[in-house]
This record gives C-alpha cells, structure tokens and sequence, in this order.
C-alpha cells in the first residue's frame, strides 16, 4: 500500500500501541527511506518518551515503554560482521517483553529469528512524500495491528 509521512507515523503509532510481545519487526529500505520514520512512531506508540536518536552508532538503544515492556531499537547498517551482533546481545532480543525495531535487518544474515514482521519501505519516485510499503510476515509474530494485508513468506 502507498503511504503518506502522517500516515506511517499513525500505523506506526498503533502498532506501539496494540502489539503484542515479544515481537521483532524488520524494517528495510533504501537510505531516507523513511524506516527511522516509522521505528520513532513505534517507539512512541508503546510510550517511549524523550529524544529517540538514531541509533547509527551505537548500534542499539533499548527504552522503557508502556506496561513494563521495552522498545529495542537497532540500526545495523554500520555492522561490519554478523558475529559483532553477538556483542550487541542479540540472542538475548525478543524473548521477553520487547518490541524489537531493526533497521537494516539484512546486515544480521541468517541471524533472523523465525518469528517476524518484514517491512519494506522504498520512495515512488525522487522527492515523493509517499511510500510503497510491503509488510511480509515470516514465521509466527503476534498480530500487526492495523496491517491486515499482509503476504506470507516461508524464508
Ligand atoms: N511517506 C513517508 N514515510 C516516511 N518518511 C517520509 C515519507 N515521505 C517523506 N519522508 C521523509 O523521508 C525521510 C526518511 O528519513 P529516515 O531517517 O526515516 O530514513 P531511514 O530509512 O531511517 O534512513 P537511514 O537508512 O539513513 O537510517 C524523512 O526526512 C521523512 O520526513
Ligand atoms: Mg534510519
């Protein structure tokens, strides 16, 4: 579906909200994709208040959320091995009472737990403010609010 800046950060929004935990969403696209976009809405939806930076960096921010859960957010684009996820405590994710929020989740390989949200986010074209966006459920995640158009994925 083509989304508007408002309408990612609204999806985005209810899925902090509504979602269910443990759950991993993956969040692909190009550069300015809008994938910090739609993982701040997220972040903030489940009750994440303050600054959320980007976690270009550091790799990994985890904040307190709504209920007692917790919103992990990672950028794996300046990952330079999968083994570095290790250090990260990336096993540990998405076990307990998480939203885990993955920016370039094709850096981490065959890392990827079983149960998860692929979400791709790619422009129309140069300068548009909408957004093609394909959610692919792969495995067994909880439900996703507010996307029930969805295509199913066996890898
Ligand atoms: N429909 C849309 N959805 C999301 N962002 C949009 C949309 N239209 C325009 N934008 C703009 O695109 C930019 C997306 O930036 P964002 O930091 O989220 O990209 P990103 O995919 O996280 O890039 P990076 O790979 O560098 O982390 C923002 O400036 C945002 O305002
Ligand atoms: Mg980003």
């Amino acid at each position: 579906m083509i989304l508007t800046e408002g309408e990612v950060v609204r999806w985005g929004r209810r899925i902090g909200r509504e979602v269910g935990t443990p759950v991993f969403l993956g969040i692909r696209g190009q550069l300015g994709a809008g994938k910090s976009v739609l993982a701040r809405a997220v972040a903030r939806g489940a009750g994440v208040e303050g600054a959320i930076p980007s976690p270009t960096f550091n790799l990994l921010f985890r904040y307190p959320a709504r209920d007692g859960l917790e919103v992990v957010h990672l950028d794996l684009y300046r990952l330079r091995d999968p083994d570095e996820l290790f250090e990260l405590g990336w096993e540990e994710l998405g076990h307990g009472p998480e939203i885990v929020l993955v920016e370039w989740p094709e850096r981490a390989g065959d890392h990827l737990p079983e149960d998860r949200w692929d979400i791709h986010l790619s422009g129309l074209e140069p300068g548009s403010q909408r957004r093609m966006v394909k959610v692919h459920r792969v495995g067994t995640p909880p439900h996703l609010p507010g996307f029930p158009v969805t295509l199913e994925q066996n890898s």
